[in-house]
């Protein structure tokens, strides 16, 4: 698997420092919290963390490697003296101190759909295009979770035989719309089963027992909402593919956490279930869960908290009588490689 990592002559004509000074902007949120746990799991060799959110949450702690780190408000000096800025609080904070943060000279890399089709800004997945990392100035975008996701699965098989279309109905948990969703969703369900009336607070219709058509916006001249225009742009964009045919429905769920995407994928050529389970059994961060006679397959609950994507309920598409189709099943922790982790995974590769 051609995992491309940064020579050491790229990284130092960048002058980045192998042990950088970190910010985490949105340190509170749900994937700010994720970033935290992914630098001190994986050990990334940095010399300071400075944690930022709004003003609500200044002078907060967060806990970091056992001790308390202070939590400040972002401002415009926040970045001075940063090597590496972890951006995770929306897209509109990320517009208004991302570029600028870039400018002063600190990369950073952001969780937010601000810039993620911009052209000068290169969108990363390490297993799949970490080589766009050589050509990236200050400002490098995480992809939207599903896209991260699915591309996990989706680019080992491409690699092999080229994908003609791909089309996808996802199950997205609430985690994924951050963690006001989170205990939206935990204080619904508890009302339902006691009775209680609940107000939806976060998302647009009652959570509990229940799934809806993504709270994205809804363009209304196509009738696809956000999270599906997103989720195909970028899929193309990652995979440099700009022609790629995508058709995509997405889903919010009732799960707390971790993404299901149930695919069904034409190829160029006939390709069985045996060879793409093959395939991505080689694949890095790819785990296979693919058990028929137990009918165990990918579950949300078994990608939470797990770094690797898992792939299985491999089978030839019966709707396409020419062996070029397979369906699948993926699920992926979103906070994870559909965000935090897949971050410091791009930090790791500039101080690589
Ligand atoms: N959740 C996911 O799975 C996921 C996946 C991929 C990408 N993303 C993207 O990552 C970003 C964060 O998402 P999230 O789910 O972590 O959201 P979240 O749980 O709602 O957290 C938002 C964070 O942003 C901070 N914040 C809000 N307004 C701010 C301001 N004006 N100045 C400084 N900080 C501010 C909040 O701080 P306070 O606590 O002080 O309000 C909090 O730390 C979004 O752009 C989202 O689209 C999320």
């Amino acid at each position: 698997m051609n995992v491309s990592i940064l020579n050491q002559q790229s990284a130092a004509a960048r002058r980045i420092h192998p042990s950088p000074s970190i910010a985490i902007v949105g340190a509170t949120g749900a994937v700010g919290t994720e970033l935290i746990g992914c630098l001190e799991k994986r050990g990334f060799p940095l010399s300071r963390l400075k944690l930022l959110a709004s003003s609500r949450s200044a002078g907060r702690t967060a806990k970091f490697q056992g001790r308390d780190v202070v939590i400040d408000a972002l401002g415009p000096m926040s970045f001075e003296g940063v090597d590496v800025a972890l951006f995770a609080a929306g897209g509109s904070v990320s517009k208004e101190y991302a570029r600028r943060a870039a400018q002063n000279g600190t990369i950073v890399i952001d969780n937010s759909s601000a810039f993620r089709m911009d052209a000068d800004v290169p969108l990363v997945v390490p297993e799949v295009n970490g080589a766009e990392l050589a050509h990236h100035h200050n400002l490098i975008a995480n992809p939207n979770c599903t896209a991260a996701i699915s591309v996990m699965a989706l680019w080992p098989l491409h690699r092999e035989n080229k994908i003609r279309r791909l089309i996808a109905a996802t199950y997205q948990a609430a985690s994924g719309a951050g963690a006001a969703a989170m205990e939206e969703l935990r204080v619904s369900t508890q009302a339902y089963l006691e009775g209680r009336p609940y107000e939806p607070r976060v998302l647009p219709h009652p959570y509990a027992f229940n799934l809806f058509s993504h709270n994205d916006k809804v363009d209304l001249e196509s009738g696809e909402n956000g999270e599906e225009i997103k989720a195909a742009r970028e899929l193309r964009k990652i995979m440099n593919e700009p022609d790629l045919r995508i058709g995509i429905t997405c889903v919010r769920v009732p799960v707390f956490r971790a993404h299901t995407i149930a695919m069904t994928v034409e190829f160029e050529r006939p390709m069985s279930p045996d060879q793409a389970r093959e395939i991505l059994k080689a694949a890095p961060g790819v785990d296979i869960v693919d058990d028929r006679a137990a009918n165990r397959f990918p579950m949300p609950r078994d990608a939470s908290g797990r770094d690797s994507v898992i792939v299985g309920r491999f089978r030839q598409d019966k709707s396409d009588p020419s062996g070029h189709s397979l369906s699948l099943l993926v699920a992926g922790d979103q906070l994870l490689k559909g965000a935090a982790l897949n971050a410091v995974q791009i930090a790791e590769e500039l101080i690589r």
